[in-house]
């Protein structure tokens, strides 16, 4: 059974067969760029897990997952740029390989948290991976090895994306219009 395609407060922006086919690529990309290297996928909590549950999966290479939850404090459409931990890694990232994977990035605060907190635990090597990329214009300048897919800027949801807890179990990514 498939989900509906339709929905009073949303619609499809990129579908699900679009998702698995450009997860598949970046996992087969990953396999051959950490070959020998057994990255660490640092995944930040909660919208990045879907994705990383089908990025691990098209990884053909052994590696580990560990996971960061970070939170935001004010509103949903205007977050605080302050960040803090609610929950931290379990393994230590001095002298690996990490590959922090994010669902969405936006402003790239979360991103420059996140990459300030985990470089001065020296990881031997620290890239980023994110399934969707805004096109912001004051986004953070953060390099990002692999991206799924530049969207404009607008507010979606699906595939691990909430609003206020909602629709992160859509099988695609989906426009929101409340
Ligand atoms: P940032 O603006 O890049 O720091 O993104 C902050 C966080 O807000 C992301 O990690 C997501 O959890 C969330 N976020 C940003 N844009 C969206 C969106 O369009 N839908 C759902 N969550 C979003
Ligand atoms: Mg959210």
């Amino acid at each position: 059974m498939s989900a509906s395609q339709t929905s009073a407060d949303w619609d499809v922006l990129i579908a699900q067969d679009a998702i698995a086919r450009r997860v598949h690529e970046i996992g087969e990309r990953i396999s051959a760029d950490y070959a020998g290297q057994r990255p660490m996928l640092v995944t930040i909590l909660k919208g990045g897990f879907i994705f990383l549950s089908d990025l691990m999966r098209a990884i053909r290479i052994p590696h580990e997952v560990d996971f960061l939850s970070v939170q935001h404090t004010g509103p949903w459409d205007r977050p605080d740029p302050d960040v803090r931990i609610l929950h931290d890694l379990r393994s230590s990232v001095s002298g690996r390989h990490v590959l922090v994977v994010e669902g969405i990035v936006g402003t790239g605060a979360t991103l420059k948290f996140v990459r300030d907190y985990l470089e001065i635990r020296s990881p031997k090597s620290l890239h980023f991976c994110c399934l969707l990329r805004k096109k912001v214009g004051d986004q953070a300048p953060i390099p990002m090895r692999y991206v799924g897919f530049e969207i404009p800027e607008e507010f979606v949801v699906g595939y691990g994306l909430d609003y206020l807890q909602r629709h992160r179990n859509l099988p695609f990514v989906a426009r929101f219009h409340p």
